[in-house]
C-alpha cells in the first residue's frame, strides 16, 4: 500500500517511460539510407504480435519490405494512380473549374478517400512533391484477415501502434503510410507479387528507419472535450 501511495505521489510530477514515448513520437518523413538491423525489426514485429485483439483472433499478416525495387515499385504504382485521380478529378487546375460539381459528387460518394486532406496529399504524390514511404529503408505492411471477428481494422491499428511505439522507443523513426493502399486497391500487381490473397486485405503500412535529425518531441495538440460522469453529475474535462 505504501508503494502505491509513493507511486501516485511520483506520478504527479513524472511521466512513465511509456508516456514519454507516446507523447514524443512524431511522424518521420526523412530517413538515413542506413538499414535497420534485422533483430530490431523482429523485436518490433514481436511488439505487434503481442497486441490485444478481439477474441485473441490476431487477424493480421505483417509483410516486411527491405527490397528497394519492391518499395520503389509500389511507390511508382501509387504515383500512377494518384496522377490518374488528379487528371480525372482535380478541379483546382486553371481551366478545369467545371469539374467542381463532379468532384463534389465523387467526394459525396467517397468522403473519407476524397476528403480535401488526402486529396491534397494525392496531388503532391502525383507531382512527386511528397514521397510515398519518405525514403525509409524498411516498410512493414499490415494486412487484415477480413474474417476477423468484431473489427479487424481496429486490431490491426493496435498492432501497428505497438510496433510504431516500440520503434520510437529504440530511437527509430516511423510514419504510418496508408496511401500505399491505392497500389493494392486499384491494381492486382503487388498483391500477386507479394502473394496476398483472400482472406487478407491491405490496411496500412509503417515506414521504419533511422531519422535524419531529431524529429521526435512534444507538440501542442488540440484538447478535446471529454464528458466525465461521476457521483450523479456530468462534468466536461480536457
Ligand atoms: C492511419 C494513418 C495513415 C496515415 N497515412 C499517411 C500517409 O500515407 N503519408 C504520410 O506522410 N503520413 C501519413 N500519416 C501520418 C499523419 O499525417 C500524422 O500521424 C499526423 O499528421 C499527426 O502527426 P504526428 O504523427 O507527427 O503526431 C498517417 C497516419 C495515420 C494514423
Amino acid at each position: 500500500m505504501e508503494n502505491r501511495k509513493q507511486r501516485i505521489e511520483n506520478l504527479k510530477t513524472e511521466r512513465t517511460p511509456a508516456e514519454e514515448v507516446i507523447l514524443r513520437r512524431r511522424s518521420v518523413r526523412l530517413y538515413k539510407k542506413e538499414q535497420v538491423p534485422d533483430f530490431m525489426i523482429k523485436r518490433i514485429l514481436e511488439a505487434g504480435r503481442f497486441a490485444p485483439s478481439a477474441g485473441n483472433g490476431q487477424p493480421w499478416k505483417f509483410v516486411v519490405l527491405r527490397e528497394p525495387e519492391i518499395i520503389d515499385g509500389i511507390t511508382e504504382t501509387t504515383i500512377k494512380i494518384c496522377k490518374l485521380f488528379k487528371s480525372l478529378i482535380d478541379y483546382r487546375i486553371p481551366g478545369k473549374r467545371w469539374r467542381l460539381p463532379i468532384a463534389k459528387f465523387n467526394i459525396a460518394l467517397k468522403p473519407a478517400e476524397l476528403h480535401p486532406v488526402p486529396f491534397g496529399a494525392c496531388t503532391l504524390i502525383a507531382d512527386r512533391k511528397l514521397g510515398l514511404f519518405h525514403g525509409a529503408p524498411t516498410v512493414i505492411m499490415i494486412f487484415k484477415d477480413v474474417r476477423g471477428i468484431s473489427n479487424p481494422d481496429v486490431d490491426c491499428g493496435i498492432a501497428g501502434q505497438n510496433m510504431a511505439l516500440t520503434a520510437h522507443s529504440m530511437g527509430l523513426g516511423t510514419c504510418w503510410i496508408s496511401f500505399a493502399k491505392l497500389a493494392f486497391q486499384y491494381t492486382g500487381k503487388w498483391k500477386k507479387m507479394l502473394g496476398i490473397r483472400y482472406p487478407y486485405k491491405f490496411v496500412t503500412s509503417l515506414s521504419v528507419g533511422w531519422p535524419v535529425g531529431n524529429p521526435d518531441g512534444m507538440i501542442a495538440r488540440p484538447t478535446h472535450e471529454v464528458d466525465w460522469y461521476e457521483n450523479g453529475t456530468k462534468k466536461v474535462v480536457h
